[in-house]
C-alpha cells in the first residue's frame, strides 16, 4: 500500500509557529514518526510540502497513479481551495485531512473545509500526532475493502 501525505503552506515552519495551535514538532520530525509507524504497518509513503497551490495540484496530479490513498492538510488553502478540492476528487482515492489545530475552536474561517463530503475522516486537534492516526485509519479502511 502507497500512501501520498501532502503538507500545505506553512507546515514547513512547524516548530517556529504557534505552539499552543501546532505543537512543537517541526515538519522533518512528524515525517519521520509517520515514516516508523509506516514501517510497523508494512506500507509505503511519500511526503509533499509545498507553499504554492499549483505545486499540490501538480504532485496529487502526478503521484495518484502510484498511489492507494492520501493524507492531506493543506494547511489555509482547506478554507478556500477549490482547485485543491478538484484535484484531490479527480485521483479518485480515499484520503484524509488532518489538521494540527482544533479548526473548529478557532476562528470562523477556519470552521470550512473544501474537502467536506468528499473525505473519508478528519483528524483535528491531535498535533503531529494526527498524521499516525490518519495512516492507521487508512490502512484499516483499504485493508477492508480487499
Ligand atoms: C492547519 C489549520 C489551518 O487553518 C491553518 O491555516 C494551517 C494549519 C492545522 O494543521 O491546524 O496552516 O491546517
Amino acid at each position: 500500500m502507497k500512501i501520498l501525505v501532502i503538507n500545505g503552506p506553512n507546515l514547513n515552519m512547524l516548530g517556529k509557529r504557534d505552539s499552543s495551535q501546532y505543537g512543537t514538532e517541526t515538519l522533518a520530525q512528524i515525517e519521520e514518526n509517520v515514516r516508523k509507524k509506516a514501517a510497523d504497518l508494512g506500507v509505503e509513503v511519500s511526503f509533499f510540502q509545498s507553499n504554492h497551490e499549483g505545486a499540490i495540484i501538480d504532485r496529487l496530479q502526478s503521484d495518484a497513479g502510484a498511489s492507494d490513498c492520501i493524507v492531506i492538510n493543506a494547511g489555509a488553502f482547506t478554507h478556500f481551495s477549490y482547485a485543491i478540492r478538484d484535484a484531490i476528487a479527480d485521483t479518485k482515492l480515499p484520503f484524509i485531512e488532518v489538521h494540527l489545530s482544533n479548526v473548529h475552536e478557532r476562528e470562523e474561517f477556519r470552521h470550512k473545509s473544501v474537502f467536506e463530503g468528499l473525505a473519508a475522516e478528519v483528524i483535528v486537534g491531535h498535533r503531529g500526532k494526527g498524521y499516525i492516526m490518519a495512516l492507521e485509519r487508512l490502512v484499516k479502511l483499504l485493508s477492508k475493502k480487499d
